[in-house]
């Protein structure tokens, strides 16, 4: 197991393209905490990302966004604190579910996860999203751009926190409150990507499923969107809305099309 200065390092929590995250009690007061280590690499890319992505955590302060609590360099390797989310990710959950094999309703079988369950999820991930989309501070934005149920965290408590600002980008806003053309003309750089997958995540709850992306011209792209009709008619009414193409943009995020 690596070492750190100052914890104990338990467990390995997982790892994405960029990184390994381990489970660390910090030893000066055994306060639990997730440590991410970037991944051996010498491309300048991975840097990058990293640099990027302790720059936006560390100025980011919200319930529904895994928390900053220092960097630490060790061994010539920058590691980023962060709050522990002690109920795994939304893939977790998802897999889980589907071990558990079709869900059964009082009145049907069918698949996907209990509306109860997507809609405080689904809550969560749009109130810390609207947080880093409303964060004009200096005149600011910051847009995700990876979202997805692997970088959904959740803790035992029902909390779900935005994590993996890796691939984020910020935005600046243009002068008297002027949004920026880039904004309004959807670029896929702009919010309007995470709107797209947040889309796309809301379906996979409802589905176990990636929305089907049809593009029989650049012009006319239309996407799956009907979930079972077991869920509310409000719920139907947001899968559908978010994955409008007119709505979200599909954006270079690596929301999963087919
Ligand atoms: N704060 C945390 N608490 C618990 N688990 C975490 C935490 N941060 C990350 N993880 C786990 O580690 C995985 C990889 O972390 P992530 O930050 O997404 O790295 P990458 O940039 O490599 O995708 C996540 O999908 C999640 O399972
Ligand atoms: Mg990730």
């Amino acid at each position: 197991m690596i070492e750190i200065p100052g914890y104990v390092v338990q467990g390995r929590l997982g790892a994405g393209g960029f990184g390994t995250v381990y489970r660390a009690e910090r030893a000066k007061d055994a306060q639990v905490c997730a440590i991410k280590v970037q991944t051996e690499t010498r491309s300048s890319l991975g840097l990058r990302l990293f640099a990027n992505e302790i720059a936006t955590v560390s100025h980011l302060s919200h319930p529904n966004i895994v928390s900053f609590i220092e960097v630490i360099t060790h061994d010539h390797k920058t590691h980023l604190v962060m709050e522990y989310c002690d109920g795994g990710d939304l893939r977790g959950l998802l897999d889980d579910y589907l071990e558990a094999g079709i869900v059964l309703t009082s009145t049907s079988l069918r698949q996907g996860m209990f509306e109860e369950d997507v809609q405080s999820i689904f809550l969560q991930v749009l109130l810390g999203l609207h947080h880093c989309h409303g964060h004009l501070k200096q005149g600011s934005i910051i847009v995700h751009r990876d979202i997805k149920p692997e970088n959904v965290l959740l803790t035992s408590g029902g909390l779900v926190k935005l994590a993996d600002f890796g691939l984020s980008v910020t935005l600046k806003e243009q002068k008297s409150h002027a949004i920026s053309i880039e904004i309004q003309a959807g670029h896929p750089y702009g919010p309007a990507a995470d709107i797209f997958s947040l889309g796309c995540l809301l379906y996979e709850m409802c589905t176990f499923d990636i929305p089907a992306v049809y593009a029989n011209d650049p012009g006319n792209i239309t996407i799956e969107s009907s979930i079972p009709t077991e869920f509310s008619q409000g719920m139907q009414d947001i899968t559908g809305h978010l994955l409008n193409p007119k709505v979200g943009a599909i954006g270079i995020n690596s929301a999963g099309f087919k």
